[in-house]
This record gives structure tokens, C-alpha cells and sequence, in this order.
């Protein structure tokens, strides 16, 4: 059985080592980096999952981010990783959509992220709804994606996606 909870100082350096492991060490350089630059991820969106043995088998972090001159608050998602030989059995599935119950609990009503489009529209996230955001260079502009968690919060925001 799988069990997630939240990710807590004894559990950092083990899940620092599996995004290193999904996205190879050079991940810090990609822009998306820059926004998180200084700043502390969100405690209660930061999530590991572990099987029977206590082995990480994934793991996922947001970090609070701006939206254009409004400054607008959102929430960036990821790293998220599965253990390359747990990948498949739905538990980024589980992380994602686990966090965003929690990220709508909390009162975040915008998410945004980097990534995918093929996989993240399975958990709502497009690229119609992200249109208006720009994010620092250098991002592919059709992996820009977002996902409103309350109905028209994107209605109005636009602009630079940027550090918080
Ligand atoms: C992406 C990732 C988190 C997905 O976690 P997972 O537990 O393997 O995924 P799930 O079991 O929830 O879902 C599996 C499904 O997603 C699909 N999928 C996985 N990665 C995908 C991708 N990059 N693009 C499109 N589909 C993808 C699989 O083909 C599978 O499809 P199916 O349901 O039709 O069989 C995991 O594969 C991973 O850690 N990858 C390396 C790191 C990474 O790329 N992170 C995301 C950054 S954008």
C-alpha cells in the first residue's frame, strides 16, 4: 500500500536525490528554477509517497509564484517524480490530483505549470487557460500550462509568471 504525506526535513535529501535521479542533475538549470530561486516551497503541498518498506517511490513540491503586475498568487507545480520502477501503477496520478484537493482546501485558486500537455490535461491543466501568461525565457510556450481551481480565477490575470 502507498502512503502519502507531507514531506518533512528528514525526508529532503532523499527526495532532492529522486528528481535528481527523473530529470538528471543539470534540472536546477531550466528556467523554471529561477522561480524558485530564495524562495521556500509550500510545506503543506509538499508531498512524498512510500510503499510497505518506507522506500520513496515519488514525490512532489509547489513553490508560490506571481502573476504580472497585479502580482496575482498561484501556485507553480512541481518536481513531481515517480521512482523510475514505480512509474506506470498511477502514482503521479495519485500526487497530483492528492495535492490539489489540498492546494483547493487551502484557499490557492490558480495553478500553473511547466511540463507535459498529453499528461497534466488529465488533471484539467491546458494551454487555452494559460494563454495570457508569459514565463521567463527560455520556455516552450505550448508547456506553459494552467488549471483554474475556482471557477474564472484566471479571468483578468495575465502577464509574467514570476518569483513570489
Ligand atoms: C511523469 C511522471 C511523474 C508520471 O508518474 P507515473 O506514476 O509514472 O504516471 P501515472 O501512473 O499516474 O500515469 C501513467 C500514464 O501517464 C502517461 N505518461 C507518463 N508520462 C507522460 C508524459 N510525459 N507525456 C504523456 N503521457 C505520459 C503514461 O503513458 C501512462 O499512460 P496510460 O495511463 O494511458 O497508460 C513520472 O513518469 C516521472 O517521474 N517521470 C520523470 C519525471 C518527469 O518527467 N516529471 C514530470 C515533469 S513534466
Amino acid at each position: 500500500m502507498i502512503r502519502i504525506t507531507r514531506e518533512t526535513p528528514q525526508d529532503s535529501a532523499e527526495v532532492e536525490y529522486l528528481f535528481d535521479l527523473a530529470f538528471a542533475p543539470c534540472r536546477t538549470a531550466l528556467s523554471s528554477y529561477r522561480l524558485r530561486d530564495g524562495v521556500a516551497p509550500v510545506a503543506e503541498l509538499s508531498l512524498v509517497a512510500r510503499d510497505d518498506y518506507d522506500a520513496l517511490a515519488g514525490a512532489i513540491r509547489y513553490w508560490p509564484v506571481r502573476i504580472g503586475e497585479a502580482g496575482a498568487p498561484a501556485l507553480l507545480l512541481g518536481p513531481v517524480a515517480v521512482h523510475p520502477t514505480r512509474q506506470g501503477e498511477g502514482l503521479g496520478a495519485l500526487l497530483i490530483a492528492d495535492s490539489l484537493e489540498r492546494a483547493a482546501a487551502l484557499g490557492w485558486t490558480r495553478v500553473v505549470l511547466v511540463g507535459d500537455e498529453p499528461y497534466y490535461r488529465r488533471f484539467g491543466f491546458t494551454r487555452e487557460v494559460g494563454r495570457s501568461l508569459d514565463y521567463p525565457p527560455p520556455t516552450n510556450p505550448d508547456r506553459l500550462l494552467a488549471r483554474a481551481l475556482a471557477p474564472g480565477a484566471f479571468e483578468g490575470v495575465g502577464g509574467l509568471v514570476r518569483r513570489w
